[in-house]
């Protein structure tokens, strides 16, 4: 059996990343004990806790936030781990991550690229590193075009709707408000969207959205929602090939991986 836990179940990301795993772990033989930190430190340590007591064969882990030191006790228990999604710097561990610096980059630009210049960026929790990391790339992609950073323009969420639309309103109470969002997930787009469109605005021609993630709903929203798509099924099933791997061989070199994502391009930008 395998152990995943997951900052947040309710997120389709992570859902369909844990499919992933489940999908390849199931052909693989094994079966897979789905746990929600719920971005919670205290919940994170006791799932372990439990998954260590239930001796489950390895972990896919994605931690809640600075989960370094959790992360360490498990390495001494001796059991198998692979990191998917929040990086673990500097420890030897397998890794299935994305380039989010180059998916926060390539937003950034598709925005400036049809004439915006005030881009605000709504990121995520400050001490999730694919955030961090979606950040430098939205403030490479300015650098690059020449447009000064606003500190005004950079505000921070949960990854969750309501921060998305509570985070919006407070961007167009700005004298100068913008023009353009970059959003560092899809749930948080959402609520954007619906805040921008409750206070009379029309998007894209008043204010462009671009997400992260490419949930099935941002096919579905109103508009649709361009976004930069994560491989999340492929992450899930790397992830788990990569885990029985080294269960059943525990002295294979650690492999980090590092997807690609797309940006997608649909109405709301
Ligand atoms: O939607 C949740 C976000 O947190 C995703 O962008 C994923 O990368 C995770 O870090």
């Amino acid at each position: 059996s395998l152990g995943m836990i997951v900052p947040d179940a309710a997120n389709p990301f992570f859902a369909e990343v844990a499919r992933g795993v489940e999908t390849c772990a199931f052909s693989l033989g094994y079966t897979v004990i789905l746990c929600n930190s719920d971005g919670d430190l205290v919940r994170e340590q006791a799932y372990l806790d439990v998954l260590i007591e239930k001796r489950v064969d390895g972990i896919v882990f994605v931690a809640a936030g600075e989960s370094r030191d959790h992360f360490q006790s498990l390495l001494e228990q001796e059991i198998q781990v692979v990191v998917v999604d929040r990086d673990m710097p500097g420890l030897k561990v397998d890794c299935v991550l994305v380039d989010n610096y180059d998916g926060g980059l390539q937003a950034t630009a598709h925005l400036i690229h049809h004439g915006h210049r005030r881009i605000a960026c709504l990121a995520g929790p400050h001490e999730v590193t694919p955030s961090a990391d979606r950040v430098r790339g939205y403030r490479q992609a300015l650098a690059d075009a020449g447009i000064r950073f606003d500190p005004a323009l950079l505000v921070y969420g949960d990854f969750h709707t309501d921060s998305g639309y509570l985070a919006a309103a407070e961007l167009l109470e700005l004298p100068d408000r913008p023009t353009a969002i970059f959003v560092c997930n899809d749930l948080m787009a959402i609520g954007v969207m619906a805040a921008v469109q409750e206070a009379g605005l029309r998007i894209p021609r008043n204010m462009a959205v671009v997400g992260f993630d490419d949930i099935a709903l941002a096919s579905y929203s109103l508009p649709r929602l361009t976004t930069v798509a994560q491989p999340s099924q492929k992450m899930g099933e790397l992830a788990a090939q990569l885990l029985v791997a080294r269960i059943e061989n525990p002295d294979r070199s650690p492999e980090r991986h590092l997807l690609l994502t797309r940006l997608v391009v649909r109405e709301s930008a």
